[in-house]
């Protein structure tokens, strides 16, 4: 076969682009592979190095999807009167023991939902174990936390408010305590959700931080590309666009998100040494779940780093890198890795400025808790 397509050049196109139409391009180095017929109408009015314009295989970018305007939910219809409660509550640091820790302290969302840190510190400073991951684009997770033991946004909001080296507040009930304390707050759960008997719970709580959080979508060039204008990336972001591809990053990273679809395998195809966090396995206790994660979202991720479950990789090049040889068994070349990080900042979103806009938060009443520092 090689010595006939040496023989016939024209065969050898010819083979290749049939190669192409099945979906089964190979991840060559760049240039090897003829540039098809595709690109010839979009290509005509631009510098002749255009029309080596990366090949996208359709089949395969079908798998990354445009986000939606929101992230909806069955079970939690949204409603103004709930996101403006949730907006309120997710800065709310009166949630937390010393009344100096909200949601947002690790989720900045002026800062892509992160805070920027390998672990996150939280009452009196104590840190976790894992990377907070963002808040945004999360809504459509298959579940959330890296090992997925949440279903849904709104039973995720109800774990850190209670755990100790987070916002560390005692029970549920001294959360109720400073909500009714504050007649704004009582005011508001009424108007969130008015056919209630007991408007102010801990369930409804969550559900106005979940309502809220499922508006924290953020768009981007990629987003107008997907929906078909050609020209929202650049040549080079189309190029890495396609070596993403074919390597087969899509392959987890897929969806709206880039992710957050399945729980995958860290070291799926070369093990990592010294992997300390069985990830999935320490929710379902399964052993074929040991070192599985629910893959990550990369939309922002040029914005969301260190990187991984314990923020152990500080850049992105060294994310994709590490990526591709663990998850993949591919070593990529230095301009390989260089040409998918230009890609994954394509997928830097705009914040929604005017959305995530702290509000004024109420005055606490005569009744409410005072701040804990123990
Ligand atoms: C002290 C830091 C801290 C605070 C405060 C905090 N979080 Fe987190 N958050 C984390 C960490 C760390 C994780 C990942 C933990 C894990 O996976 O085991 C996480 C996970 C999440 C996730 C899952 C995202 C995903 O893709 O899986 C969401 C959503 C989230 N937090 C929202 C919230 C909300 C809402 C609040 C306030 C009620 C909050 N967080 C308070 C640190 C924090
Ligand atoms: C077999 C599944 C799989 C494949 C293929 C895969 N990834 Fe991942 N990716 C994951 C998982 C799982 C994680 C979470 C890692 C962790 O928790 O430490 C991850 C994490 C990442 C992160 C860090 C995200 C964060 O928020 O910390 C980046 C960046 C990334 N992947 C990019 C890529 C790129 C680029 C490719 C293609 C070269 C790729 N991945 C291929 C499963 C995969």
């Amino acid at each position: 076969m090689r010595s006939l397509l040496t023989l016939f050049p024209v065969l050898a196109i010819a083979a290749s682009l049939a190669a192409c139409d099945r979906g089964q391009e190979q991840s060559g180095p760049s240039g090897a592979t003829p540039a098809p017929s595709q690109t010839s109408s979009a290509a005509s009015d631009v510098k002749p190095a255009a029309a080596k314009k990366a090949f996208i295989d359709p089949e395969e970018l079908k798998k990354l999807k445009v986000l939606p305007a929101r992230m909806d939910s069955d079970t939690n219809p949204i409603s103004d009167a709930k996101i403006k409660l949730g907006r309120m509550l997710y800065y709310e640091t009166r949630l937390s023991k010393n009344h100096d820790v909200s949601c947002n302290s690790c989720h900045d969302l002026a800062a892509y939902g992160v805070d920027g840190k390998a672990f996150s510190p939280g009452h009196k400073g104590q840190l976790g174990g894992r990377s907070s991951p963002t808040s945004y684009n999360a809504g459509n997770h298959v579940a959330q936390f890296w090992d997925g033991r949440a279903n849904t946004l709104e039973d995720q909001a109800k774990g850190p408010i209670l755990n100790p080296v987070e916002m560390a507040m005692p029970d549920e009930k001294s959360v109720l305590a400073v909500v009714t304390s504050i007649k704004e707050y009582v005011d508001l759960f009424k108007e969130a959700f008015p056919d209630d008997k007991e408007p102010v719970s801990y369930d409804n709580l969550a559900k106005a931080i979940g309502a809220f959080e499922r508006g924290l979508v953020t768009p981007s060039r990629f987003d107008k590309f997907l929906a078909g204008d050609e020209k929202a990336l650049t040549d080079e972001e189309r190029e890495g666009l396609a070596k993403y591809l074919s390597v087969g990053c899509q392959s987890c990273h897929d969806g709206e998100a880039l992710g957050g679809t399945t729980y995958q395998k860290l070291g799926k195809m070369n093990a990592y040494a010294d992997l300390k966090d069985f990830g999935r396995f320490d929710h379902t206790k399964k052993d074929g779940d040991k070192f599985f994660f629910r893959v990550p979202s990369l939309r922002n991720i040029a914005k969301t780093g260190p990187y991984y479950h314990d923020g152990s990789i500080a850049t992105l090049d060294e994310a994709v890198n590490t990526m591709a040889w663990h998850q993949l068994g591919v070593k990529l070349k230095a301009d390989e890795v260089k040409s998918i990080v230009t890609f994954l900042n394509a997928l830097t979103g705009d914040l929604p400025t005017d959305y995530i806009k702290q509000p004024e938060l109420p005055k606490s009443g005569p009744k409410t808790p005072k701040a804990d520092p123990t």
